[in-house]
C-alpha cells in the first residue's frame, strides 16, 4: 500500500515543499530511501525502525521504499523522520489517514520521542502557503511555528502524537499552541538564509556605570551606536576594551517588526531558537572567538548554515582581538560589510544570507600590548608593532569609521570619584539620535547612507563644508574618507540635536576617524 505525506526542507532562509511517498509491499524485509538523501537522512532508517517499535507499533517485515520528491532537490537533515515513520504506519495499515491537509516535521529518537529541528519557522511558512491547514512540529519548536498565520500548529512529543494527528480529529490531542502576535512572515522569507557556530554567547550586558574613566571611548561608542558606525578600540591589556563592548547590548533599541522577523528566521534556520522562543526582539550581539573558522563566520559548511555575520544581522558583530583572526576570514568579511548580505557557495549554485551588521572590533596596538604607552616600555622587536597591525588588512581598517585609542585607566579614575553615567541614560540619548536620523533619512541610520545622499542629507553648514574640504586636502582623504567623516559628523550633530552640522562636529568626526593625524602637529585644521 502507498502513503503520501507532506513535509518540508529548508534551503538558505526559505522552505521548500517535500513529498514523502512510502510503499510497503511483500518481499524481503528491507528499507530503501531514494531521492537525494544526505548521510543524516540515510540514517533515518535506523531511527524510524527503533521509534516505531518503541512506540507500540509493529515495524513491517516487508519491502519498504521511501521516495522523497522532487528528486532533484538535495534533502538534508533529520526533519523528515516523523513523516517517514507515519508514512510507514499508514502504508502498513496501522494508522488510517484522514484528509490530506496536514504536514509533519520532526526528528525521531530510537525511543520514539520527537526532537526539535532547525528551520521550522520558514518551513511552516512554506507549508501554509502551499495550502496545508495543520502541521505537527516538535513541541520545542511550537513557539516559532505559531508565528505563521493561517495554519494550525500541533505539538508533537512522540511518534504516537503524530499518528493521532494524522488519524483525524477524534484521535487528536486538544493541545493548541498559543499564538503570539501574528506577523507578516511572507515578505521577509520571499526576500530571503543559516547553521550553528562556535561563539561567545553574550551574558547580561555590562552597565556603563561599571566602566570607569575612558571618556573618549565612551563617547566614541555612543556615536557609533547612535549612527550605526563601525568602531575599532585599540589599547593595552586591561584597559577595558572587552568590558566596554559588553555594554553594547544594553545600548541598542529593540528590533522593529521587520527586523525581528528576519532575525528570528535566521535564528530558526541556525537552530538557535529555544523552546518557547517566539519572535526575537533583542538586537543581535555576536562575539565569535578569533579561532572561528571561515564557515562559522561567513556561513556554509555541510548544512549550508548562516555564519556569525548573518546571525549578527540587524545588530552588532564584535570581533575581539581583531589581529588574531585568520586573515582569510577577515578578508571574507569585506564583501558582506559592503553589501549587507553574504553569498555562500555550494555545489548547485549559491545562497544569499542577509548580513547588515555593524562591526565593532578591539585589538592591542602590538603583540606585547604596550606600544605607545607613555609609562610602560613596549618589549616588541623594532618593526613588530607595525607588522602586528598589518595583520589586519588596510582595506578592512579603512572601512572602520571610528578608531578610539584606549589608554590604561588611571588609578584615581578607577578608584575615586563618583560612578560614571549609566547605560540607561546613554541609551536614551542614542534612541533619540537614531529616531532623528531614521526620520530624516527615510528609515536608515547615518552609516547606511550612500555617498551622494550623505552630502544631501548631511545638512552641512557652509563653514563646516569649507572646513571639511580643508581637512580633506591636508589629510589626503579619499572620497570614501570624506563621506565617512560626514556621516559621523551628522551623527554627532544628531546626538546634540543640532542642525545643520557645524565645524565642531566635522573636526570631532575627523579626529575620531584618524586619531594619529589629529595628534600630528599642523594637521588639525
Ligand atoms: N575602565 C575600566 N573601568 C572599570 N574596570 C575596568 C576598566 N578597564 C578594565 N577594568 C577591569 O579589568 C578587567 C579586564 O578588562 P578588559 O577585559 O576589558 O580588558 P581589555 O582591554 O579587553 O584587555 P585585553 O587587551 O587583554 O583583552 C575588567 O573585567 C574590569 O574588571
Ligand atoms: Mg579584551
Amino acid at each position: 500500500m502507498l502513503a503520501t505525506l507532506v513535509t518540508a526542507v529548508v534551503e538558505g532562509l526559505q522552505g521548500a515543499l517535500v513529498r514523502v511517498e512510502v510503499d510497503v509491499a511483500p518481499g524481503l524485509p528491507v528499507c530503501q530511501i531514494v531521492g537525494l538523501p544526505d548521510a543524516a537522512l540515510s540514517e533515518a532508517r535506523e531511527r524510524v525502525r527503533g521509534a516505531i517499535r518503541n512506540s507500540g507499533f509493529a515495524y513491517p517485515a516487508q519491502r519498504i521504499t521511501v521516495n522523497l520528491a522532487p528528486a532533484g532537490r538535495r534533502k538534508h537533515g533529520a526533519a523528515y523522520d516523523v513523516a517517514i515513520a507515519v508514512g510507514i504506519l499508514v502504508a502498513s495499515g496501522q494508522v488510517a489517514a484522514s484528509g490530506g491537509d496536514w504536514a509533519l516535521l520532526g526528528e525521531l529518537s530510537l525511543s520514539g520521542e520527537v526532537h526539535p529541528v532547525p528551520g521550522v519557522l520558514p518551513m511552516v511558512h512554506t507549508l501554509a502557503r502551499a495550502g496545508a491547514r495543520r502541521v505537527g512540529v516538535p513541541a520545542a519548536n511550537v513557539a516559532e511555528a505559531a508565528l505563521v498565520e493561517g495554519i494550525e500548529v500541533e505539538p508533537l512529543r512522540g511518534l504516537d502524537d503524530a499518528a493521532r494527528l494524522v488519524a483525524g480529529p477524534r484521535g487528536r490531542r486538544a493541545a493548541r499552541a498559543s499564538r503570539a502576535a501574528p506577523v507578516a512572515v511572507s515578505g521577509v522569507i520571499a526576500a530571503g538564509a543559516t547553521g550553528s557556530a562556535p561563539l561567545v554567547e553574550a551574558g547580561p550586558p555590562v552597565d556603563l556605570a561599571d566602566v570607569r574613566g575612558q571618556a573618549a571611548a565612551r563617547w566614541g561608542l555612543e556615536i557609533a551606536m547612535a549612527g550605526g558606525h563601525s568602531l575599532l578600540l585599540v589599547g593595552p591589556p586591561g584597559a577595558g576594551k572587552t568590558l566596554l563592548a559588553g555594554t553594547i547590548p544594553g545600548l541598542l533599541p529593540a528590533l522593529d517588526d521587520r527586523e525581528a522577523l528576519e532575525v528570528t528566521v535566521i535564528a530558526s534556520v541556525a537552530g538557535l531558537l529555544g523552546p518557547g522562543d517566539g519572535l526575537r526582539r533583542g538586537r543581535p550581539f555576536r562575539a565569535p572567538h578569533h579561532t572561528a573558522s571561515y564557515a562559522a563566520l561567513v556561513g556554509g559548511g555541510p548544512r549550508l548554515a548562516p555564519g556569525e555575520v548573518s546571525l549578527a544581522h540587524a545588530g552588532v558583530l564584535f570581533l575581539d582581538e581583531l589581529a588574531e583572526f585568520d586573515r582569510d576570514v577577515l578578508e571574507a568579511l569585506r564583501q558582506p560589510l559592503e553589501e549587507g548580505s553574504v553569498v555562500v557557495a555550494r555545489a548547485q549554485g549559491t545562497l544569499r544570507f542577509p548580513a547588515q551588521v555593524q562591526l565593532v572590533a578591539a585589538m592591542n596596538p602590538c603583540r606585547c600590548g604596550y606600544f605607545g604607552d607613555p609609562d610602560r616600555a613596549c618589549t616588541c622587536a623594532p618593526g613588530d608593532p607595525e607588522r602586528y597591525v598589518r595583520r589586519v588588512s588596510g582595506p578592512l581598517l579603512d572601512r572602520l569609521d571610528l578608531r578610539i585609542e584606549m589608554p590604561r585607566v588611571r588609578p584615581s579614575e578607577l578608584l575615586l570619584g563618583p560612578d560614571p553615567e549609566s547605560s540607561a541614560a546613554v541609551a536614551a540619548r542614542i534612541a533619540e539620535a537614531r529616531a532623528r536620523s531614521l526620520a530624516r533619512n527615510g528609515g536608515r541610520l547615518n552609516a547606511r547612507l550612500g555617498g551622494r545622499e550623505t552630502v544631501e542629507l548631511g545638512r552641512l553648514g557652509d563653514p563646516a563644508r569649507e572646513l571639511l574640504a580643508a581637512v580633506a586636502i591636508r589629510r589626503s582623504l579619499t572620497a570614501r574618507g570624506v563621506h565617512r567623516i560626514l556621516r559621523v559628523a551628522r551623527t554627532i550633530a544628531d546626538l546634540a540635536g543640532r542642525d545643520p552640522v557645524d565645524t565642531g562636529d566635522v573636526l570631532a568626526a575627523a579626529d575620531l576617524r584618524d586619531p594619529a593625524a589629529a595628534a600630528r602637529p599642523g594637521l588639525a585644521a
